[in-house]
């Protein structure tokens, strides 16, 4: 048979089944060597414009600056004075002046500012493609940059950058009917997904959308509608489908007028796991401090490098049951909360132990802090006047250490701005001598098991035993792998009769009555009594390379100072105040690493801190911390 016949014949089989469905997810392209997203589905139509033509193209699109003036302030300067401002924006650059749109709101667009030429700040000429007129807020195009196509579809692009720390576990769009879906894009670089984020000049902040346009990343335990959730586990992300709702903190921030941009690593299951030999399923995200190879802490690891890694992540959303919020921003130098337990439902949050489980921010600024935890926590009374009670738990005495001069000046500053002396607390000390009766007198011992019993026994029958079921039903009996760390806690747990349990939650709440009633009570003016501060990370006298080869991970026995927290149900929110030198094993070279203060205040006294931190910040005694090397800045090792 002659070969023409066979292709003939296959042909005519391929054209036969060809009736597909097409569905296009937008394209990626370069404006001046950036790298953009655009879009499906156009943000509006607007009349074609009819001067397309006179400008450079890539396939239909036209990059082009929207600029809403009033009609009745719409000069040439005006309009010089607000392209200039855009420059601020790191979606927008030059390129999109290739033309303007000018929306002239409230009144009627010169009859001859269409094909009009404009000179640009700097000298170069622009074409107005459109002159629009906008009667009324709700058909008004947000100022900023787009892509216009010959038939009018205006996109809002997304600028693509690389996630090179390796902090997301996937990078999200928005559908416009309030869904989310995997962006369909990427940049050139190995491991690196490319995060898409909008520009800020869309977006004005109001007083229902305090929010708006603050670009959020979320631990992967929380669900996002439409996209499946991984908890750290490749058979968990395999097995089930895709959230249909967004879990009750997700969906309170994106009411504030949050930009979701994409979900960001957790170890597995929310437990804790060092870098690197821990991280079987997911690497462990880079830690962007020093030299770069530095544990990143957990459990909020993608978070706490994401914060510290890129300027353009303004917020994330981390967990905390034992420290999962507090450790990443510790080590990474960030503004981090773990709120008074039950602040917020998590409703739709993978649960640890639901007694400990709490919902917090890592971030870099204290005012987009207290702002997201206003939005996120229905109940916020915010304070001016702070307690005359300062307390110190395991506080360095002496300057031995950079860390530790740092520590003794943040605290002899925070001393003076309360007007009050500090007083070392001996928890051991106290407690053997206030405990309540019945009781052992060794806190070491009477909370030794505590905590391990509380998330092993609790995340075991809330989320392994249904997992496992689940996973052996379509697999035919089989069991799914798991990471190390979670099964060395999870067989703990089984190692103890099921009534541990309570008497976990039992000594647990003797301690949170303890707490609340011998050391920090409430106050009627000042809401908690007293602060109280430690801290947890001493910069570059506590250095974790992430290439040491640990021993395997054990259970998290014992009582110290970062679970005075979580049995106490109290807020501990981590301060970063400097940094402090070590010499590299991995750059031969002197680095620096975040040094961090933890405070602390009576339960429900969340704002009280909030309140505190952006007067310290204004008072100088607290900066917003950068991204970078170190938390002043300096270019992260390895950046790509
Ligand atoms: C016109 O707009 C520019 C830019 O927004 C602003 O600086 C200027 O004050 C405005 N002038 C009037 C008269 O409103
Ligand atoms: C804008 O709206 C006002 C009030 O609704 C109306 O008087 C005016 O004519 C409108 N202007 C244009 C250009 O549509
Ligand atoms: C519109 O026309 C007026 C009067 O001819 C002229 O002064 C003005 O510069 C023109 N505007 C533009 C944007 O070309
Ligand atoms: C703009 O230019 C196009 C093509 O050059 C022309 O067809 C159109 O009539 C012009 N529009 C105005 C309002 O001058
Ligand atoms: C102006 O044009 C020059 C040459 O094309 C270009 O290098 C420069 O970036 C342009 N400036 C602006 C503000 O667009
Ligand atoms: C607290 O007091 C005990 C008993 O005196 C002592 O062993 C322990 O070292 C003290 N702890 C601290 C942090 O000073
Ligand atoms: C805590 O429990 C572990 C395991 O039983 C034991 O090895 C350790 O000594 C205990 N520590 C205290 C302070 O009781
Ligand atoms: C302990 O609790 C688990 C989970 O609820 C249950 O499967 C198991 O049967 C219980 N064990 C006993 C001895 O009651
Ligand atoms: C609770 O406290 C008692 C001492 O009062 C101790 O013996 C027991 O091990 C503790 N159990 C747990 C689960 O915390
Ligand atoms: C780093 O090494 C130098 C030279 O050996 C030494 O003087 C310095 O104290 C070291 N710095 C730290 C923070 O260990
Ligand atoms: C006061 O104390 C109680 C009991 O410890 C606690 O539940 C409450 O949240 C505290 N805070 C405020 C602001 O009332
Ligand atoms: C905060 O920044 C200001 C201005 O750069 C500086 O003077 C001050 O020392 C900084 N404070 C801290 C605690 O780093």
């Amino acid at each position: 048979m002659a070969i023409s016949n066979l292709l003939t014949i296959s042909l005519f089989c391929l054209l036969d089944v060809v009736a597909a469905s097409l569905t296009s997810t937008g394209q990626t392209l370069l404006l001046n060597d950036i790298p953009y997203y655009v879009p499906a589905n156009p943000f509006t139509t607007i009349p074609p414009p009819t001067s397309l033509n006179t400008v450079r193209s890539a396939g239909d699109l036209v990059p082009v600056t929207v600029v809403g003036v009033s009609a009745s302030n719409s000069s040439l300067s005006t309009l010089e004075s607000i392209i200039n401002g855009f420059g601020v924006d790191d979606v927008w650059n030059e390129g999109f002046l290739e033309a303007i749109l000018i929306e002239y709101n409230g009144g009627t667009a010169p009859p001859n500012a269409t094909n009009a030429s404009f000179t640009l700040p700097g000298g170069n000429q622009s074409s107005i493609v459109s002159a629009l007129s906008s009667n009324g807020s709700s058909s008004t195009i947000p100022s900023g940059p787009y892509f216009v196509s010959s038939d009018g579809s205006l996109y809002q692009p997304l600028l693509l950058y690389s996630d090179f720390a390796g902090a997301f576990t996937q990078p999200l769009i928005s559908n416009s009917d309030g869904t989310y879906a995997a962006l369909p894009a990427n940049t050139a670089g190995i491991q690196s997904p490319a995060v898409g984020v909008p520009s800020r000049l869309y977006y004005t902040a109001t007083p229902e959308k305090p929010l708006a346009g603050i670009r959020l990343g979320v631990k992967d335990i929380y669900d996002i509608a439409g996209v499946k959730t991984s908890d750290g586990n490749r058979a968990w992300y395999g097995l089930f489908p895709p959230a249909t709702a967004n879990a009750v903190p997700v969906q309170r921030l994106v009411d504030a007028g949050a930009i979701i941009v994409g979900k960001m690593k957790t170890s597995q299951f929310a437990n804790g796991e060092t870098a690197t030999a821990d991280w079987v399923d997911y690497h462990s995200p880079f830690n962007p401090r020093g030299d770069g190879y530095q544990d990143p802490s957990s459990s909020s690891s993608g978070p706490g490098a994401g914060e510290g890694s890129y300027p353009w992540l303004d917020l994330s959303l981390g967990s905390d049951t034992g420290g999962s919020i507090r450790g990443p921003s510790q080590v990474q130098g960030l503004f981090g909360n773990r709120p008074s337990h039950g602040l917020v439902p998590l409703t739709g949050v993978m649960p640890l132990a639901p007694q400990l489980d709490t919902s917090g921010f890592l971030t870099r600024d204290p005012a987009i802090w207290s702002a997201a935890a206003k939005a996120l926590y229905a109940d916020l009374p915010l304070y001016s006047q702070y307690p005359k009670k300062l307390y110190t738990v395991e506080f360095p005495t002496g300057g031995d250490n950079e860390a530790d001069s740092i520590l003794l000046d943040f605290l002899s500053k925070l001393e003076g701005f309360l007007g009050t002396t500090s007083t070392a607390l001996n928890l051991s000390t106290l407690w053997s001598s206030t405990h309540p009766a019945g009781v052992d007198a060794d806190l070491d011992d009477f909370l030794n098991i505590t905590y391990p019993i509380l998330i092993s026994k609790e995340q075991t029958m809330l989320v392994r035993d249904p997992f496992y079921a689940a996973y052996g039903a379509v697999h035919d009996g089989r069991r799914p792998f798991v990471d190390p760390t979670p099964l060395i806690r999870w067989a703990f747990g089984d190692s103890y009769p099921n009534s541990t349990l309570t008497e976990a939650i039992n000594n647990k709440t003797i301690f949170q009555d303890w707490w609340a009633s011998e050391v920090q009570p409430n106050d009627t003016t000042t809401c908690s009594n007293s602060l109280l501060l430690y801290s947890a990370s001493a910069g570059g006298a506590d250095p974790l390379y992430r290439n040491e080869y640990n021993g395997p991970p054990a259970v998290p026995y014992g009582f110290g100072t970062s679970r005075i927290s979580p049995f106490a149900e109290v807020p501990d929110f981590v301060i970063p105040i400097g940094s402090a030198s070590y010499n590299s094993t991995i750059t031969l070279h002197t680095e620096f690493l975040p040094v961090t203060v933890d405070i602390l205040a009576a339960k429900g006294c969340d704002g009280l801190i909030f309140s505190l931190v952006q007067d310290l910040q204004k008072a100088g005694i607290v900066n917003a911390s950068l991204t970078g090397q170190t938390i002043t800045g300096g270019e992260i090792l390895l950046r790509m």
